[in-house]
């Protein structure tokens, strides 16, 4: 086996070697899509950071650039960090980013731009950093944790973007305003803070239509608009969100009482999952999300690759109808991938049974099933201390194997033949004295036989989703390294970074399961072999 290979995705994006991080100023330009991310030229661990650029009309088949922004003037000698763009009007790009200006430890941050040198390239290559640069420097702020500026939105006089930082503990999302976007002036108060949840990395902010499933401007408000304060929390590596309300004249932004302002809040993703940003695609009319995967192998494991990280498939977001999150599925552009299919419908799946689904590529996969069970009365009891530990806590307890009621049922996926590895993707209905509590779980404890140097979390969401219908649904995107679910149509989802020893190309198999005294059956479940997308010249 090829190890620089085996674990390679097929369809996920990644360039063909070296180390990517955060996805930067994604924007559709003149018909293009443009993904800007953090990348090491040199190596398979983080450093040397440039802004690596690729092109694509699908956002599936992309063409690699040459890197469009990497350290050169003193204000971004030391590194060039992340950031967002902008289209101003005129449908003329912006980029802002941090620049790097002391060697680390102490990293000191600033914030810059850059706009295209040739604005009737519609691939965007040449960047110009004009000499005016930083635009945004710290002054009390703490310079060393001071970065990843937002994509700006206009009130019909200002621009305004928002800086991640930090006081000692607390998380701060700084707001700036400037008439001409060259001169930034920091506003009185910080748009949102939290204390206790640390550095705030990648803070996105952007307004959500009260109904529909389409997108909005980053600058558009107006009645009924929401809007949602996403952070990447360093000291944990995930994110939580916020959907709230904000009041453009003033700059205040409260989130509503239905969101939980801190570590313990909603998040996009419950697995591996990171330093994401969304932007407004006027094309499709729609708000797309990229995060960033890392691997879950040892620095060791990722210099024999050659290799780490990877994007994840952009996903159309929107709020739910019932105002109190958003759903998230991946964007309809990942269906050009699809090759050969399965269908399978009405199948009961009685306790401790599991089947095959046979005749896809089963380490390259969509899969997509609706179940359905006849009642809920069998679901298991939910202990109310178990409301104080992380949903992760109770998954890894009880994991797949661990006999329920209704539920544990799900998928296998990278499965060995006779499951010496596999990764279940599963749901536990679990009832309360009032309502029920519908676990998810992605759990990578024995996605590999290879014992050292893997981590192998067992992640978990809990999934608000109405059950009277006595049907869930479950999807999961699968692709030789990394399992991507999507539970109840996109209601809570998680991201697993895998590495089966055997379970790998043609010995990688999928199974459907139940480990409840409840029977489910399969209402209908479809999967698909994914091809392969095109990466041109990839650098
Ligand atoms: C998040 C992050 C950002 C920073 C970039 C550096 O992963 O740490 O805060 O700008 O990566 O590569």
């Amino acid at each position: 086996v090829n190890v620089q290979l085996v674990h390679r995705t097929g369809y996920h994006f990644q360039p063909k070697k070296h180390w990517i991080n955060d996805p930067n100023g994604p924007m559709y330009y003149k018909g293009f899509y443009h993904l800007f991310y953090q990348y090491n030229p040199k190596g398979a661990v983080w450093g040397n950071i440039v802004w690596a650029h690729s092109i694509s009309k699908d956002l599936i088949n992309w063409v690699a650039l040459e890197p469009a922004i990497f350290p050169s003037k003193p204000f971004d000698k030391y590194g060039c960090w992340s950031g967002s763009a902008t289209v101003l009007p005129g449908g003329k790009p912006v980029i802002m980013y941090t620049g790097i200006v002391t060697p680390s430890p102490v990293n000191t941050q600033v914030q810059n731009f850059a706009v295209p040198a040739n604005y009737s390239d519609p691939y965007l290559r040449e960047w110009i950093k004009p000499d005016n640069n930083p635009i945004v420097r710290a002054r009390s702020e703490n310079s060393s944790s001071f970065r990843d500026p937002t994509t700006a939105w206009f009130d019909g006089v200002h621009w305004k973007i928002l800086v991640g930082s930090r006081r000692k503990h607390r998380g701060i999302a700084y707001l700036y305003r400037s008439r001409n976007f060259l001169k930034w002036t920091k506003a009185k108060h910080p748009l949102h803070s939290k204390d206790r949840t640390g550095m705030w990395e990648c803070p996105d902010f952007y307004p959500v239509a009260p109904k529909g499933m389409n997108g909005l401007d980053t600058s558009v408000t107006g009645q009924d608009i929401k809007h949602v304060l996403k952070v990447s929390l360093d000291s944990t590596r995930y994110e939580y969100y916020t959907v709230g309300e904000y009041d453009r004249d003033n700059d205040i932004y409260v989130p509503d009482n239905t969101s939980v302002d801190g570590w313990a809040g909603l998040r996009y993703d419950y697995g591996n999952f990171y330093a994401s940003k969304t932007f407004f695609d006027p094309d499709k009319q729609r708000r797309i999300l990229w995060g960033w995967a890392n691997e879950s192998d040892s620095k060791q494991d990722d210099v024999q690759k050659g290799w780490a990280g990877i994007q994840l498939i952009p996903r159309k977001l929107w709020l739910d109808p019932n105002g109190k999150q958003l759903i998230q599925w991946p964007i309809e552009e990942i269906q050009l991938l699809r090759g050969q299919n399965i269908h399978m419908g009405s199948q009961v799946l009685n306790m401790g049974e599991h089947i095959e689904v046979k005749g896809v590529t089963a380490a390259q996969a969509d899969v997509d099933a609706t179940f359905s069970f006849k009642s809920l009365d069998r679901a298991e009891w939910f202990d109310p201390n178990w409301a104080k530990l992380d949903a992760l806590d109770v998954c890894d307890w009880m994991g797949s194997t661990v006999r329920g009621g209704l539920g544990p049922f799900g998928f296998l996926t990278l499965a060995s033949e006779k499951l010496e590895e596999y990764t279940p993707v599963f749901f536990r209905v679990f009832k309360t004295k009032d309502k029920l509590k519908v676990l998810m779980c992605s759990d990578a404890k024995r996605s590999s036989t290879t014992a050292e140097g893997l981590y192998k979390p067992p992640f978990a969401g809990y999934v608000d989703v109405d059950l009277s219908d006595k049907k869930i649904s479950l999807r999961s995107l699968i692709d030789n390294s990394v399992v991507e679910s999507f539970g109840a149509h996109g209601r809570t989802c998680i991201t697993s970074r895998v590495y089966p020893k055997i379970a790998i190309y043609n010995n990688a198999h999928l199974f459907v399961f139940n480990n409840g005294t409840e029977a489910i059956t399969i209402d209908s479940l479809d999967a698909w072999s994914m091809k392969a997308p095109s990466l041109m010249n990839n650098n």
